[in-house]
């Protein structure tokens, strides 16, 4: 009865893939960390931070890094647009087709670092974001979509969008592990306590494998003495053991380099941006 069964299913299934099986794509011999950056809050540098982490584990620490950019926002793009070779495709056609089985690795682009590549600007992502919550298995179409692709790279950083909505879901379920950036506000703050309630609910549920890298603290001014300790001081108490020992202060380079769409180390390598963000890949090549 059972075997009748997926037979059926099968001729009903095969019916609707008349368009034929996918090729099927290469597998490498690597076997990538994935690492999400991810907060609630807005403006706290999550991009800021996964370019600048991919840029820097590639060039200094001799690794093949794929930077995915699940926001609709497409701000990695911007960001970085003089580095990207033309080419690759939307992020969106692979998450929302139909049939499945398609792979990341089918619309990445190249940049001008050897061993960095990213998924192109999508606004489509938003879209996706709505067809995603109607899909089966809505939560691990981004994991299923990396099965292949992470074969191909030592590590992969996902940039996710400001909300806990299905797109950040996604990333964390394919994630290993998720990096946090928070800046020295309440609001801030009251962010992480609701993405640390989530990932331990997808770790309960959809990700058993899924851990903490760690939270950094970004945006530090150092004129606000007082914020900032106070700030510091709240983290401490609630997230003492997962906040990484290096913070990233304000640093106007940072910002002039995405105007310029080169990341740190191509628009200021001297900066002190570029010095943290460089301390960061450390910890990070050291903690994986
Ligand atoms: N350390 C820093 N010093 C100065 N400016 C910064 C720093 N980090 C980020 N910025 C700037 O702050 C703004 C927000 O940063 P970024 O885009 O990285 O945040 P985000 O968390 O990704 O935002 P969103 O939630 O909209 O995706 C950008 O203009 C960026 O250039
Ligand atoms: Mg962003």
């Amino acid at each position: 009865m059972r075997s009748l069964l997926k037979s059926g299913i099968r001729r009903i299934a095969g019916a609707e893939e008349s368009q034929g099986p996918r090729p099927s794509l290469p597998r490498g011999n690597k076997n990538a960390t994935i690492i999400a950056i991810a907060a609630q809050k807005g403006g706290v540098g999550k991009t800021t931070t996964a370019i600048n982490l991919a840029s820097a584990l590639s060039r200094f620490h001799g690794k093949k890094v794929l930077l995915v950019d699940v926001d609709p926002q497409g701000h990695v793009y911007a960001a970085i647009k003089k580095q990207v070779h033309p080419g690759g495709g939307a992020l969106s056609s692979i998450l929302t087709d139909e049939r499945g089985g398609r792979e990341v690795m089918e619309i990445t682009a190249e940049t001008t670092v050897p061993a960095l590549h990213v998924t192109p600007c999508d606004p489509r992502l938003a879209g996706a974001e709505d067809l995603l919550g109607t899909r089966i298995g809505k939560e691990f179409i981004l994991r299923d979509a990396l099965a292949i692709t992470r074969t191909h790279y030592d590590i992969i950083v996902i940039d996710c969008p400001p909300n806990l909505g299905n797109l950040t879901v996604n990333a964390l379920v394919a994630a290993d592990l998720v990096l946090v950036p928070c800046d020295p506000s309440p609001l801030a703050v009251n962010g992480v306590d609701a993405l640390v309630g989530t990932i331990s609910t997808i770790a309960g549920r959809l990700n058993p494998e899924i851990d903490l890298l760690g939270l950094v603290l970004t945006r530090l001014d150092g004129r606000n003495t007082t914020l900032n300790q106070a700030v510091r001081e709240q983290l401490q108490a609630a997230y003492g053991e997962i906040m990484l020992p290096v913070h990233i202060g304000i640093n106007s380079s940072l910002t002039k380099a995405q105007h310029n769409g080169l990341d740190i180390f191509e628009y200021a390598p001297e900066c002190r941006g570029a010095e943290q963000y460089m301390q960061l890949a450390g910890i990070v090549a050291d903690r994986i």
